[in-house]
């Protein structure tokens, strides 16, 4: 036999070998809508204790959803991480994910913090929390997402986006929490309270609350939390400008989301990417994957070293499983929509 041939031979031969999980390549190929420094020693951290090298693709969020929903059967992806409970069940709503049954998993990440067919894991977590002026309020004059629409707050709220996934997954613990109707009424009553039309991300809704333009508004913690850290005095003063509350302590907890992973459902390596879900759960894996965003790990245990996360001090985290997040997202969109919360 020709040597040509006999290497097409043994190529294909291989091929076939590869396609059945004989031997499976040590490559993992990951999907990520995240983009920090510290992920950087969460791969190396992963390729030293397995062995299995990891091929990086990162794009925004919807980005990333998107090129996986076109890739489909032929994607080469084995792993997609991105934030937000809402969207990864938009991924898992697309298809996109595998259920995986792993008893590590199922140990280290607290039940609240996992879809319960194990289609989406949460490896850290964030807080929605509420920022006001300190100025123009005093601490203790709100502790609730509740009266963010009590008059009282007429012309001095500033908000976000409805379409934005943050606010739609806090309309769903709401929903779930407080019925639907009471959850419209509040939207109803934010609305009326906005001191501006909603625009901007979250630290615009803080800088706006530093500058006077509001005095309350609601953001995830890490944004806080990055200007309080930040090298830039600019930065550093709207932040100072700032209190924080960790709403709803005395009644269903603060609204918590993830940043999750889950296995793609076409993954070419599966082993390989439930090897790494496993190790995303790791003490080690833990640290740097919350400390990427100034987040806390999913695993309670594992302690980060973060000054502005430590001083906002334990808190007391909503119950509820955060995949109900995505499931009332339709019905969160809705009430948005009805009450012209843009
Ligand atoms: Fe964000």
């Amino acid at each position: 036999m020709p040597v040509s041939i006999m290497k097409k031979a043994l190529f294909v031969l291989l091929a076939t070998l590869a396609s059945a999980g004989y031997g499976q390549e040590k490559v993992l190929n990951v999907y990520s809508g995240r983009h920090y420094q510290s992920d950087e020693a969460l791969y190396a951290g992963f390729t030293k204790a397995t062995g299995i090298k990891v091929n990086r693709i990162e794009a925004s969020e919807d980005a990333i959803i998107e090129r996986v929903r076109n890739e489909g059967a032929r994607s080469p992806a084995d792993v997609m991480i991105t934030v937000d409970a809402g969207r990864l069940w938009r991924a898992q709503q697309l298809d996109l994910f595998q259920p995986v049954k792993s008893a590590a998993l199922e140990k280290r990440i607290p039940e609240s913090l996992r879809e319960p067919t194990g289609h989406w894991f949460g490896f850290s977590t964030r807080a929605r929390v509420i920022a006001y002026n300190k100025e123009r309020v005093r601490p203790g004059e709100i502790s609730t997402y509740e009266e963010l629409a009590d008059p009282k707050w007429k012309g001095r709220v500033c908000m976000r986006s409805s379409t934005n996934i943050y606010n739609l997954s806090l309309m769903g613990a709401l929903i779930d929490h407080l019925g639907s109707q009471k959850a419209e009424q509040w939207a109803k009553g934010v609305r009326a309270n906005l001191a501006v039309e909603p625009k901007g991300g979250d630290t615009d809704q803080l800088k706006a609350v530093a500058a006077g333009q509001c005095d309350v508004t609601v953001s995830n913690q890490y944004y806080y939390a990055r200007l309080a850290r930040s090298e830039k005095p600019e930065e550093k003063q709207v932040a100072a400008k700032l209190g924080v509350v960790l709403p709803n302590q005395a009644t269903w907890g603060t609204h918590v989301n993830i940043s999750g992973a889950g296995v793609l459902k076409h993954a070419p390596h599966r082993e390989n990417a439930v090897k790494f879900l496993e190790y995303l759960a790791s003490d080690e894996a833990q640290r740097y994957f919350a400390d990427g965003n100034n987040e806390w790990p999913a695993v309670r245990s594992v302690k980060v070293d973060n000054p502005v996360l430590n001083a906002l001090g334990d808190f007391k985290r909503d119950a509820i499983n955060v995949a109900v997040l995505g499931k009332n997202q339709p019905d969160s969109q809705k009430i948005y929509d009805r009450v012209a919360w843009k």
